[in-house]
């Protein structure tokens, strides 16, 4: 496996998979690498002939009093998990490098980057889209992997990609759970003993939403009670509960038979904001 910190590094590496006639999946990740990541990595290896990851924690997502100074780093652990996942090259620049001095350019996507994360976290998602934009440049792969459990962030990406005619194929992968039902999360690294026990409110309440749906209840403000009823149980403080449709995020009144939805939950657990979400299904 090797290991690159330059742009010019990676572009020696895609040439010669060129040459070769190789396709490239790429997995973007800002490290800290879980089992969630890993399963990018192992669709990728199924669906290209050679999987690249990043890592980069990316400060222009990250808003002035948010995490990112104290975001978990393990470099070396990292490197190991990719390895073992079959990863040609990993990524990991500097932050000058992606962002050098004189830098002015950033990508917008608009209406799905409005609400949920996106107005809890100004600037976000502008982060988000020119980070993902530049390494699909960089990279030119033919796939690119991203997980469910941001649910917002995959829309945004499927946009851009769109939008910007980028032809690489944009694949969401499931959410990876712990035994307990919380989404892995780098994020998870954070919680004291007794937050990471009350941290399974979020996943019970989307989980309780989602049985009571396929029995039946259509009614967006009773499935949003009972995830908020999960997280009152477990005293997660709730930063936005919502019912949506999954691909414009735009909010639903009631679920209709055949007509998809997905519950998204922010909450928070002492300092620590943790997100998940999940398909709705009608009966
Ligand atoms: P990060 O949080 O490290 O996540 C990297 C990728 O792993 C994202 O596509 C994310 O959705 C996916 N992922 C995280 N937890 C997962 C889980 N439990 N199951 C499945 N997939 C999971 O998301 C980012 O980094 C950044 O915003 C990034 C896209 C790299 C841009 O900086």
């Amino acid at each position: 496996m090797e290991l690159a910190t330059t742009p010019e590094q990676v572009r020696a590496f895609t040439a010669g998979l060129s040459r070769a006639g190789t396709p490239l999946a790429l997995v973007p990740t800002m490290g800290y690498l879980h089992e969630g990541h890993v399963s990018l990595m192992r669709e990728g290896a199924r669906r290209a002939g050679a999987v690249a990851a990043t890592i980069f924690v990316n400060p222009t997502q990250f808003g002035p009093s948010e995490d990112l100074s104290r975001y978990p780093r393990d470099l070396e652990g990292d490197l190991r998990a990719c390895e073992a996942a079959g990863v040609r090259l990993v990524y990991a620049p500097q932050p000058a490098t992606v962002y050098p001095p004189g830098y002015q350019t950033y990508v917008e996507v608009e209406a799905v980057s409005r609400g949920l994360c996106g107005d809890r976290r100004p600037g976000h998602f502008r982060g988000v889209a020119t980070v993902v934009t530049k390494l699909l440049a960089l990279f030119r792969p033919q796939v690119a992997l991203f997980g469910e459990k941001d649910w917002q962030q995959l829309q945004v990406i499927r946009r851009l990609a769109r939008d910007l005619e980028l032809g690489v194929e944009i694949v969401g992968q499931p959410t990876v759970r712990e035994a307990d039902g919380l989404a892995m999360s780098s994020r998870n690294a954070y919680l004291d003993a007794a937050e990471r026990a009350r941290a399974t409110a979020l996943s019970r309440g989307l989980f309780a939403a989602r049985t009571a749906a396929a029995a039946g209840e259509a009614r967006v403000e009773v499935l949003v009670g009972l995830i908020r009823a999960a997280l009152a149980a477990g005293e997660v403080r709730e930063d936005y509960v919502e019912v949506r449709e999954p691909e414009t995020l735009e909010p639903l009144a009631a679920l209709r038979p055949g007509a998809p939805a997905r519950a998204l939950v922010a909450g928070f657990l002492g300092k620590t904001r943790l997100i998940d979400n999940l398909e709705l299904l009608t009966p």
